[in-house]
């Protein structure tokens, strides 16, 4: 299979890359300087010079107190909320996720994750397996996938909160996907950030993984990086019945078959619910409670990295894929 050649081999040349690129990084600390000295080192170990950079939480370099002076008055506004914490993501050259979503940005977008399980590390290990995830297209598309992301791990484990579903009454079989049976014993419940499930699913991502959760499903919510992996599995990989990759539409890459266009399924926020829940989310008479959340916390996260969420955020006069 191409893609389990890929996925292999990917995993060893990018921390080699990674490696490679981090020496003409623009990463800094309080005692290491921007290589271009008139930059200042943001809170986050970022150069610039805007006052993201240069004010609050600057580190090193050519530090000012006050922001710059705000363009001229603007005609007077309502009083609006303050606005929400702004992690700082700057638009540096790439590479890997590490690049776009920084320790701390993983804290602030994910504050009560379960320290039990999830970890920073295990995330960045697991998405070395997938190298365009977080790191094709321009600097808004990358930031836009992480907000599809956060927005749909907010929904699925309350921010990284659950390993396992809730209600594990069901065993998720699918008795008729003769190519992955279940395991007799076995339950292919929601496990990890995006709560994989069903028998289909588990068998081609532990293909793909080279780890057989298929047989012992159990193991994706022992181990932060395998759950991490199926997660992305889940979100970057093509599935059976035409069905893209979370990843491809997202950043805008994706173009429509003629099925899509029969179904209405738009590209944009909306058909990253449909790919994940469509036939309980998508294509009702009006918007189901669960997709509006998505939406909501979708748009919450663009105002929180500063991206567009783009068009087509919900999915409510698309026909699902099932
Ligand atoms: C700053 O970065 C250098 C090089 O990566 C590292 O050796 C040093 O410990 C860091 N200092 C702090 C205070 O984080
Ligand atoms: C947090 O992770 C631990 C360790 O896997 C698990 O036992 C616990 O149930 C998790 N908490 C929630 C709310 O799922």
């Amino acid at each position: 299979m191409g893609s389990r050649f890929s996925i292999r081999v990917s995993a060893w040349l990018v921390p080699l890359l990674c490696a490679l690129q981090l020496v003409a990084g623009q990463n800094c600390n309080s005692t290491v300087q921007c290589a271009d000295g008139s930059l200042c080192c943001s809170q986050y170990g970022y150069c610039g010079s805007t006052d993201n950079y240069c004010v609050a939480g600057c580190q090193n370099g050519p530090c000012r107190s006050n922001p710059t002076p705000p363009p001229p008055p603007a005609p007077p506004s309502p009083p609006s909320p303050p606005p929400p914490p702004r992690p700082s993501v700057p638009p540096s050259p790439s590479c890997g996720a590490g690049r776009i979503i920084t320790r701390k940005v993983f804290e602030l977008l994910y504050p009560n994750y379960n320290k039990s399980f999830y970890s920073y590390d295990a995330f960045i290990v697991a998405a070395r397996a997938f190298p365009k995830f977080l790191n094709e297209g321009n600097h808004q598309a990358r930031l836009r996938e992480l907000a599809a992301w956060s927005a749909h791990i907010q929904q699925e484990t309350a921010g990284l909160v659950y390993v396992e579903e809730i209600a594990k009454s069901s065993a998720y079989c699918d008795a008729t996907s003769t190519r992955y049976p279940c395991e007799p014993n076995q339950k292919y419940f929601g496990r990890g950030p995006l709560q994989i499930s069903w028998n289909y699913n588990y068998g081609p991502a532990g293909e793909a993984l080279g780890i057989d959760i298929l047989k012992r499903p159990f193991l994706v919510s022992l181990d932060p990086v395998l759950a991490f992996k199926a997660a992305l599995w889940f979100w970057n990989i093509p599935r059976e019945g035409g069905i893209p990759s979370i990843h491809n539409v997202i950043i805008g890459k994706y173009k429509r078959t003629r099925a899509d266009k029969a179904a209405n399924r738009q590209v944009g926020f909306g058909y990253t619910i449909n790919i994940i829940n469509g036939g309980i989310e998508c294509g009702k008479e009006t918007a189901t409670p669960q997709a509006a959340n998505r939406v909501k916390y979708f748009q919450e996260f663009c105002q929180k990295l500063r991206v567009s969420p783009g068009r087509n955020l919900d999915c409510t006069n698309q026909k699902s894929f099932a």
